[in-house]
């Protein structure tokens, strides 16, 4: 440690810290513009220029090393004349833009020029212009002379983002920021160049001109766009959410979001929203009260039961609802005698309801990602899936040595190096593992665990297994992480089986990333067949149906929560046949869908994570509440008031609760225990607080017994095994209806299909082909596009689509046919 003393007072901090960080270890402020906690440091603004004894002229305390001794005066008159010579320097090209710039109220160069700005300038010939740079439907870029060229975002890109998309050209005064060749700014963190642009150059296009910042009301929320929960603020001007910034969160998602938890508040004013209750009359929809739409709600569900019994009845609930939506949801169907519950939507396998033995979730907690020295991706392509669990890898693999291995059918450019790669089709990925498994398991002298030795047997290890398994043992940190292609894999069970047993042998964490913001709360709220943890003692026998059995096994009558039949389902086209085929749909829904409105017999508007107080669990377990940033639109109402008065309706008790947090109280009874010192941690939790590791008991990856999925189906002649991942802006209604991110380049990406040139050639067809893709049980027309980066065999169909709804899961084999 180096001692130094500021402005009198003194600190430790570590060798080769910079007089800046030992200013903030000490509170005192240096003024600056380039300087980012999380950026490497470029200098260049000049604006942090301090004293230091001994020193010829003053030095830049973000680029100033310590040395033991140091005297260093942040505002001495020498400090402070350095600081308003830059200051003038930057201001002499500057706009007089304030009262009509969006960064106005918000803007760290307004801010410090009122401390250190003269009132007037010497600079009197022509001031420079800089011409508008267009980047793309979610940064504006259309005031660059506000530009100070501090290139935080050249350097956001470089480092965080993984793609240099911006770069600053030219010399001196004709220095200009700009994208390469006119090419807009696509990466899905994007966003945060608009946060750490410390001017107004850099602003948010959808926000552009709809307020000033103090007109804005400030308020915490949870992001349900994935299985991160970021911590996010949400600005709400008269009842409307008209920005969403990040809430620094260290542990979660640091100062970051990705563009989709930033822009998606979009969709939260979408022309679909449901305001009204409707009810379908004689075939015809009627907007009616709530009264009405109640009573035809309870009776549809009442009947079913009355004439079929309760296990006519089937729950199918959105892995994006709160989970004291789910926790109810499982509760009213259970009252009313039906185990049928889920909220793996999108799954397709689910022995772990037989085998599991506690929720599935990461392995690890989230902050430690970054200090992996060795992690192996499962059927993940995590730069999408999850933007800022990739932002920690990326950082991680970049800065500190971070080898991460690859096991996919797509080798994705992940915007960081990647050790090794295995490019497969789904089918293989189970072997793939195993082999890996193998491996680990020669490498420690360890017997195979005796229910997976009839799949080892035989086995042997390829070379790059092997090196894998090497790798695996030998990294003091390391982790097997399961994508969302993972999930939802015909082998799901066997894959997490037997990533868990890698984990065991090779000493390291095993996992899985999680789609959704309760893809863990989901289990701990009870809301599957076989209930978990307090909700276990009192489910029924354990008869009920997981998602994909309850639209195999058409039930009379349905409740949804927050799901669209043919857009948050692994199988859309089964989901609409099913449903079809029930006597009634009870849909609580925020949005309406033509494929809802044609199914449904009852549409409850129920109010979307904005407007109502609930929680989410993260894929580290942590559970984060939150309470409405607005009003419910329209005649909407929170989904758990809904459900307490259905249940109220349907004579099922329990459901006396007078508030969210009663609710929460209940289905965390059980599920959390004790802290070390004995203190009961429920209440803290019920009250808010976020804690993690409290569901400890609860949360397990391992899966007892042998390997129990069916092999894949091999392609035929024709044929090829699709991949069907749910593309970054399609996992949800909220993201789905948002116009600037539908505007993206990721978004443009899912309307074709993808596959390796050499199948495209075996298939006699060529790139831009229009071909019919069918699966068993019906075709979709889609253009095809090469990507060399794709495993032979394998096409590339998005899920959660327009067009992809007929072709059925995710995976398996699809016939292709030229049109
Ligand atoms: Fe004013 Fe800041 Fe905008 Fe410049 S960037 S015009 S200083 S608010
Ligand atoms: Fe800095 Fe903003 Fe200019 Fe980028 S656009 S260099 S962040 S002032
Ligand atoms: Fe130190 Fe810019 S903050 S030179």
């Amino acid at each position: 440690m180096v001692e130094i003393e500021i402005d009198g007072k003194t600190v430790e901090v570590p060798e080769g810290s910079m007089v800046m960080h030992a200013a903030n270890k000490l509170g005192i402020f240096v003024p600056h513009f380039c300087y980012h906690k999380k950026l490497s440091i470029a200098a260049n603004c000049r604006m942090c220029l301090v004293e230091v004894e001994k020193a010829p002229k003053p030095m830049p305390a973000c680029a100033t090393p310590v040395s033991n001794g140091m005297k260093v005066h942040t505002h001495s008159p020498k400090a402070v004349a350095a600081q308003k010579s830059v200051m003038e320097f930057l201001l002499i090209n500057h706009p007089l833009d304030c009262p009509i710039c969006d960064q106005g109220g918000e803007c760290l160069l307004q801010d410090l020029s009122v401390g250190y700005g003269g009132s007037k300038s010497r600079y009197d010939v022509e001031k420079r212009v800089v011409f508008h740079k267009p980047l793309g439907p979610l940064i504006s870029a259309e005031e660059m002379t506000r530009c100070i060229h501090c290139t935080r975002c050249v350097r956001f890109g470089q480092e965080v983002a993984g793609i240099m998309e911006l770069g600053m050209a030219g010399r001196g005064e004709h220095s200009e920021i700009m994208s390469f060749v006119g090419q807009s700014v696509d990466s899905e963190v994007s966003g945060n160049m608009i946060d750490i642009c410390p001017v107004g150059a850099l602003t948010s296009k959808p926000f552009r001109y709809s307020a000033r910042t103090w007109e804005l009301s400030r308020r915490r929320s949870v992001s349900p766009h994935d299985s991160l929960g970021a911590n996010i603020v949400a600005q709400v001007k008269q009842g409307e959410v008209l920005r969403v910034v990040p809430m620094e969160n260290e542990s979660i998602n640091e100062c970051w979001l990705s563009d989709r938890d930033r822009f998606s508040y979009e969709g939260l004013r979408s022309e679909d929203r449901l305001t009204r209750p409707m009810v379908r009359r004689d075939g015809q929809w009627q907007v009616t009260d709530w009264r009405s739409a109640l009573d035809q709600a309870a009776l549809s569900l009442g009947a079913a039961r009355v004439d079929h019994g309760g296990d006519s009845i089937g729950a199918l609930a959105a892995p994006f609802a709160t989970f004291e939506e789910l926790y109810l949801t499982q509760k009213l169907v259970r009252g009313l005698g039906s185990d049928n519950v889920d909220f793996r939507l999108r799954q397709t396998e689910f022995g772990i309801d037989e085998h599991g033995k506690g929720a599935p979730w990461l392995g690890l907690p989230i902050a430690d990602l970054s200090e992996l020295a060795d992690v192996l991706l499962v059927g993940s392509t995590v730069r999408k899936d999850h933007p800022l669990i990739a932002v920690r890898l990326r950082v991680a693999a970049t800065q500190h040595g971070l080898q991460v291995h690859l096991l996919h059918a797509a080798d994705d450019d992940l915007a960081m190096p990647v050790a090794s790669r295995v490019i497969t089709g789904p089918q293989s990925w189970r072997s793939e593992l195993l082999g890996v498994l193998a491996s680990v398991l020669a490498e420690r002298g360890l017997a195979a665990p005796a229910a997976l030795a009839d799949a080892l047997s035989g086995v042997q290890p390829s070379e790059n297994q092997r090196a894998l398994g090497r790798v695996l043992c030998a990294s003091e940190r390391a982790a097997v992480l399961l994508g969302n292609a993972a999930s939802s894999h015909p082998q799901a069970s066997d894959l997490l089986r037997i990533a868990a047993a890698i984990g065991d042998a090779a000493g390291c964490a095993s996992g899985v990333l999680g789609a959704a913001a309760n893809s863990v709360g989901g289990y701990l709220a009870g809301a599957t067949p076989r209930a978990l943890g307090a909700v276990a003692a009192r489910a029924l026998a354990a008869t009920g149906r997981d998602a994909a059995r309850q639209l195999d096994e058409v039930r009379r009558a349905y409740l949804l929560l927050h799901a669209d039949p043919a857009t948050d389902f692994a199988n859309g086209a089964q989901a609409m046949k099913a449903f079809g085929g029930a006597d009634a749909v009870v849909a609580l829904t925020s949005y309406t869908s033509p494929e809802l409105l044609e199914v449904a017999s009852v549409l409850l508007p129920v109010a979307p994570f904005t407007e109502t107080a609930g929680s989410f669990v993260n894929a580290e377990g942590r559970l984060q509440s939150f309470n409405g940033v607005v009003m419910p639109l329209g005649e909407t109402r929170p989904a758990w008031k809904v459900l307490r008065v259905l249940a109220n309706l349907l004579e099922v008790g329990g459901f006396d609760y007078e508030s969210v947090e009663d609710v929460r109280a209940e289905a965390l009874l059980g599920s959390v225990a004790a802290d070390a010192s004995g203190v009961a941690i429920a209440d803290s939790l019920v009250s808010g607080e976020s804690r993690v590791s409290v569901f400890e008991g609860h949360l397990s990856n391992q899966v007892d017994g042998p390997l129990s999925c069916a092999p894949m189906a091999d392609c035929q002649a024709g044929q090829l095994q699709r991949l069907g991942e749910v593309p970054i802006y399609a996992g949800d209604p909220i993201v789905r209806r948002a116009p600037s991110l539908q505007a993206t380049r990721d978004a443009r990406r899912s309307e074709v299909a993808t596959l390796h040139p050499d199948s495209l050639a075996a298939l006699g067809l060529t790139d831009g082909d229009r071909v019919l893709l069918g699966s068993a049980d019906a075709g979709d027309e889609w253009t095809l596009s090469a990507d060399v980066h794709l495993a032979p065999g394998v096409v590339r169909v998005p899920a959660a689509v327009a067009g992809s709804i007929g072709l059925g899961t995710p995976f398996g084999p699809l016939s292709v046919r030229k049109l």
